[in-house]
């Protein structure tokens, strides 16, 4: 019996009748160019979130998180808005998005237990909403297309939380392949191939352990930027309807259109698709030199443009370039906290590890956490 079952069984007094589980993600390339309807490359992580429940009469949901003991209940009737501070907010703006679309589910007990790291930028909240997701749809027969369960999820942080974040997390919590990175276009809502990672090389991630909250910070300026110059680009280029549409050579020309500010956020975006396109190519001609480049030069774009880097990410895309065994590193996900990640030779993996926290240690006197990712699949459920 998993850890979950027993301890479900060993609190509620009875079986789960179903487990879902489902994985972190990283972004590998293309920042912030989900919500421009752009490409992205990005996977789904070894570390998920799983998800146990039982359904019960009434209307009142019991909910426990096994990594911290808490417990917490509500009402199915009394969930139309987020509460402060509560971790079954993604839970209850699931069954609020699922409503949305005429599909209601009746009371449960139910329980997490999870390896993604908190706030960090490895989507534990996409994480937790795809897994509650996956198992009320097991035990509710509920009948929706994949995707459409990464825009329930969407809509839990656009609607309940209040960030009008993309798709990224959700879809590369649900189409993630084991062993491949997955290039995804947010326009069509695909997966438009599986590109695999060369042997001999492993993904770490970096935490500079700067919170990341992304209600709080700065992204959905970001986005409404990008949206202010997406509105003068596609006045000037009648045909485009989003930066995704919009080359290099055609921001460069209308760059007197826009103000600086504009102008940058939107050279990001832009070089962030190219840069996908140009890495995808890279890996597929066995090129990891050139694809570890990109990376640099998203991140330092993020500096330039974007401006959603901040110091102790900037050091840690310092040191990568001064150890060895770094093909490449970025910051990954929103940005303005959170991860980097680190494209390493395999073998030089461990000792880059320890070298790159005594060096984030000696600066900041923080224990930067380290982990090398396995790269998984998307997430599942099953009846038990
Ligand atoms: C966060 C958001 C995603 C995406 C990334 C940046 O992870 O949730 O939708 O915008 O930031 O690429």
């Amino acid at each position: 019996m998993s850890k979950i079952v027993e301890k479900f069984t060993e609190l509620y007094g009875r079986k789960p009748v179903v487990r879902s589980a489902a994985p972190g993600r990283l972004e590998i390339l293309g920042n912030h160019t989900d919500y421009n309807q752009g490409f992205v490359l990005s996977c789904a992580v070894g570390q998920h979130t799983e998800f146990v429940l039982a359904p019960c009469e009434g209307r009142r949901c019991r909910m426990a998180d096994f990594r911290d003991g808490s417990r917490v209940s509500f009402e199915l009737d009394d969930i139309d808005t987020a509460k402060p501070r509560d971790w079954t907010n993604y839970i209850k703006g699931v069954i609020v998005e699922l409503r949305k679309r005429g599909i209601e589910i009746g009371a449960f007990d139910g329980a997490i237990l999870s390896s993604v790291p908190l706030s960090a930028g490895m989507s534990s909240s996409a994480a937790l909403e795809i897994a509650a997701g996956f198992a009320f749809r097991e035990v509710w027969n509920i009948d929706l297309p994949l995707a459409d369960w990464a825009r329930v999820g969407q809509g839990v942080e656009n609607h309940y939380m209040g960030l009008k974040s993309g798709l990224l997390d959700q879809f590369s919590s649900i189409f993630g392949k084991r062993d491949s990175l997955i290039l995804s276009d947010f326009r069509t809502v695909e997966v438009v191939k599986n590109v695999a990672l060369p042997h001999g090389y492993v993904l770490a991630v970096i935490n500079s352990m700067v919170k990341h909250n992304l209600v709080d910070s700065e992204y959905n300026t970001r986005r409404l930027d990008c949206e202010a110059a997406t509105a003068k680009l596609v006045r000037r280029y009648p045909g485009a309807t989003t930066l995704r549409d919009i080359s290099t050579a055609q921001l460069e020309a209308a760059k007197e259109e826009l103000t600086l500010m504009e102008y940058r956020r939107a050279k990001h975006v832009v070089g962030e698709c190219e840069r996908v396109m140009q890495g995808v190519a890279a890996l597929e001609h066995h090129d990891i030199a050139t694809f570890g480049r990109l990376l640099f030069e998203s991140h330092q774009s993020s500096i330039d443009n974007f401006e959603n880097s901040t110091p102790e990410l900037d050091y840690l895309i310092e040191l990568a370039q001064s150890l060895p065994g770094c093909i490449g590193a970025r910051l990954s996900g929103g940005g303005f906290g959170g991860i980097t990640i680190h494209l390493l030779k395999a073998d030089a993996a461990e000792a880059y590890c320890r070298r790159i926290r005594e060096g984030f240690r000696l600066k900041f006197n923080v224990n930067p956490e380290a982990i090398i990712c396995d790269i998984g699949d998307g997430a599942s459920a099953h009846r038990l």
